[in-house]
């Protein structure tokens, strides 16, 4: 019996120590750090490229495919003639506008059948990296004189824009310089950004968003979350704003995709960029998201979803009012619970304090360690201690009371009211009384006062009850007393005696101010509340929230530093910060739940098993895809008389990611990202290769999709379709013309069933 315990306990031992250096997955690298820092590695799990082709500044490389889209997404060039590839949910935002009730392109889709119907969207850029450099010398030059953060950080942001300058002066570039490991090191991307972005297609959401916030965040999962842009350029095919005579872009690379697919272990690289991410939090400010912050304000959220849910139920106007609303408030929240369940599985808390442990036990071992970290710990410690109440005073500030549309809205009144009490000229004041009047048109579109009467009811009393009531604005803590804890009514008098609820009252509100009655503002209730919320955060919680951030900023810089060097054999990336990154790893399934094994794709089949669950509104399809099913009329597309539609693989990613290429070995392009699965979203603070998945579409259901569902072929002819082992070099690339799907078909059917025969007799060979 013993005996037999200690075995298991060695065998995990080693199986541990063997998944740790067989599968370091993890990391977001540095595009120009990847031949010194990941060249090896990712050739040793199969990448067949060298560092130099995915980043080079001397040749064109796979970064000359990849885009910035809009500054919050990521995008692909996939033809000679600029054709973007993107997510459905990054598109979202400007098929929404070219859509009206006549051309509803959210429901019906959109597809470009020439270029001249291609749609323009003014705003929208696509951002390439020209090239990067290391700043760190020029940026740090002087910060050491530096008594404080802030006197510090005025310094580096004197550096950043002599650099930024000096780079870019006489050219149409810009500059993007960040801090990296909390500013210990410094990177200056070198920018293109095009200004005529042009929509070409997307699907209906019955595909773009199947699944909707059912499925968000979940694997497994059936969505066709992609869409097309294509960047136009002026003469010179250099960056113009829009003007029908520009031309489309000609890309320096674009990447070919590949009809072959994936398989369990196919090596696979996502290149994009990745916004935010904190993998050296310490286990106290992990204890403080996963215990106090991310149950705080996943409460909060849960109350407001559950009623907007029922307003949307019961009234259409209020569901589309409240669409894209719902949708991003549900987004975050469920982020955070997946999170809350990742960082329990992986008892990530534990193993921090254990590297902690292990931290101050090497300081210990030397004088001069101690010296210069001796007292961190401590630091640590102390500060977070200092934001006891502040953090869940903020949390309450940011999603209770602004939570409440109302208190957002009025809070965007004050700096009328500032100039009105400063007895600022009146020409000032009339312009700003003229941009709220701007603006209250887009906000009452969109605003239902009873719905959000019911949820200031609701979040008001989880603001008053929920914190302790020393860390209550004077305000709240009066209305409850004065409402003895009747929210509600508390809601009917500010809502209706307030004239910001509706765009009339508004209206009449700034109308007295540009005529010199200033006083409505002043006595209106939801102002006044929104107000003393507004000043209570500003004078009680924001102070020693941003004081104790610049010691942590501090504290985090010189921990870094020791980290690094206690860890000499470890391989350090830096948090995410909307740079452009690598991430690489596996296709690969996972076990989410004990006795659950997740296969690593997914098909069309599975959207007629979702499909049929008539009562998921997010699961209804369009005929046409039915229709396609039946018939099996997959193209060129389909395996096995299978369509492939989504898979997931091991790279570590995060918001910004979406619409990312999922690369494979050779170059090619094999799949868009789009999510991570809900048990990974813990990887934005630690990263558990067991758990962690990023989600994407399989490029062959986007072609399909294309080609057979919207008749759109003439945009597969662009593109450059290829098989296994061809090279999805830019060099060779250039020389290998476009071949059309029906070129393919045949040929490509033989091969494809040929390597399925081959799969299934290696499958059969393991088991
Ligand atoms: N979870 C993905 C992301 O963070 C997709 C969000 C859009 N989809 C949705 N159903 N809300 O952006
Ligand atoms: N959907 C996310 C985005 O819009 C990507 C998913 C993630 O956070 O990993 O960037």
């Amino acid at each position: 019996m013993i005996s037999k315990r200690i075995f298991a306990f060695i065998a995990a031992a080693f199986l541990s120590v063997g998944i740790s250096s067989a599968r370091p997955d993890e990391g977001m690298w540095l595009p120009m750090l990847l031949k010194q820092l990941n060249e090896s590695d990712m050739q040793k799990k199969g990448l067949k490229l060298s560092a130099d082709d995915i980043y080079s500044v001397n040749q064109s490389s796979l970064k000359d495919a990849i885009v910035s889209f809009g500054g919050f997404c990521t995008g692909e060039m996939i033809s000679s003639e600029g054709l973007l590839l993107t997510n459905h949910h990054c598109g979202f935002g400007q098929v929404q506008q070219h859509s009206s009730v006549e051309n509803d392109y959210l429901t019906n889709g959109f597809w470009a059948m020439n270029k001249s119907q291609e749609l323009p969207n003014p705003g929208l850029t696509a951002t390439f990296i020209v090239r990067m450099e290391d700043v760190t010398k020029q940026i740090l030059a002087g910060a050491d004189a530096a008594k404080t953060e802030a006197e510090r950080e005025a310094i580096i942001q004197k550096n950043i824009a002599a650099v930024g300058k000096q780079a870019t002066t006489g050219t149409h570039y810009g500059a993007v310089i960040r801090p990296y490991f909390y500013g210990n090191e410094y990177y200056m991307y070198i920018t293109e950004t095009y200004k005529d972005i042009r929509l070409v297609g997307a699907p209906p959401s019955s595909i773009g968003k199947f699944g909707g916030d059912t499925d968000n965040w979940m694997w497994p999962r059936h969505t066709g979350d992609f869409s097309l842009f294509r960047i136009y350029a002026g003469p010179n095919n250099e960056p113009a704003e829009y003007s029908p005579n520009n031309k489309p872009y000609k890309p320096k690379h674009h990447l070919p995709i590949s009809l072959s697919g994936i398989k369990e272990n196919d090596f696979t690289l996502v290149f994009g960029f990745p916004g935010r991410t904190n993998e050296y939090l310490t286990s106290h400010a992990i204890e403080e998201i996963y215990k106090v912050s991310n149950p705080a304000k996943i409460k909060i959220r849960d109350t407001k979803l559950q009623l907007l849910d029922k307003d949307m139920k019961a009234s259409d106007a209020v569901r589309i009012q409240y669409a894209a609303k719902h949708a991003s408030i549900a987004n975050a929240w469920k982020k955070w619970i997946g999170e809350n369940r990742g960082l329990r599985k992986a008892n990530t808390i534990q193993k921090k304090k254990e590297l902690e442990r292990q931290f101050t036990t090497w300081v210990n071992a030397d004088p001069t360690r101690k010296q210069q970290y001796g007292n961190l710990m401590t630091e640590f410690e102390k500060n977070y201690k200092a934001l006891d109440g502040i953090t869940i005073s903020r949390d309450y500030i940011m999603e209770a009371a602004n939570g409440i549309e109302l208190i957002r809205y009025a809070t965007g009144y004050a700096k009328l009211q500032q100039l009105i009490d400063s007895k600022a000229p009146q020409a000032e004041i009339t312009a700003e009384a003229e941009k709220l009047e701007r603006a209250a048109a887009g906000f009452f579109k969109d605003y239902n006062a009873p719905t959000d009467r019911k949820v200031f009811a609701a979040l008001i009393g989880l603001y008053y009850n929920d914190l302790d009531k020393k860390l209550l604005p004077e305000a709240v803590r009066t209305a409850g007393t004065k409402y003895k804890g009747d929210f509600a009514k508390m809601a009917d008098e500010v809502y209706s005696k307030s004239n910001l609820t509706s765009e009339a009252g508004a209206k009449k509100i700034l109308a007295d101010v540009k005529a010199g009655k200033t006083t409505g503002l002043k006595n209106d209730p939801a102002f006044i509340l929104a107000n003393a919320i507004d000043s209570h955060y500003k004078t009680q919680v924001l102070p020693t929230y941003t004081s104790v951030n610049d010691n942590l900023n501090l504290l985090y810089r010189t921990y870094m530093t020791g980290l690094r060097t206690m860890q000499q054999d470890k391989k350090f990336y830096p948090d995410a910060n909307s740079t452009l990154r690598v991430a690489y790893g596996k296709v690969e399934p996972y076990e989410p739940l004990d006795g659950v094994q997740y296969n690593y794709y997914t098909t069309l089949e599975g959207i007629m098993e979702k499909a049929a669950m008539t009562d998921v509104p997010d699961y209804v399809i369009p005929a046409k895809l039915r229709e396609l099913y039946e018939k099996k009329d997959y193209g060129p597309y389909g395996v096995n008389g299978e369509m492939p539609v989504a898979f997931i693989a091991s790279n570590h990613t995060t918001g910004g990611n979406s619409g990312s290429p999922v690369i494979n070995a050779n170059g090619q392009l094999i799949g868009t990202n789009f999510d991570r699965n809900w048990e990974g979203t813990m990887s934005d603070i630690a990263y558990n290769p067991d758990q962690v998945r990023n989600i994407a579409v399989d490029a062959r259901y986007m072609l399909f999709i294309v080609d057979k569902f919207a008749g759109a072929g003439h945009l597969v002819k662009e593109m450059t379709l290829v098989t296994d082992n061809t090279s999805g070099l830019p060099q060779v690339d250039a020389r290998k013309k476009t071949e059309t799907t029906k070129e393919l078909s045949k040929r490509e059917k033989r091969k494809l069933e040929k390597a399925a025969k081959k799969k299934k007799k290696e499958a059969a060979e393991v088991n």
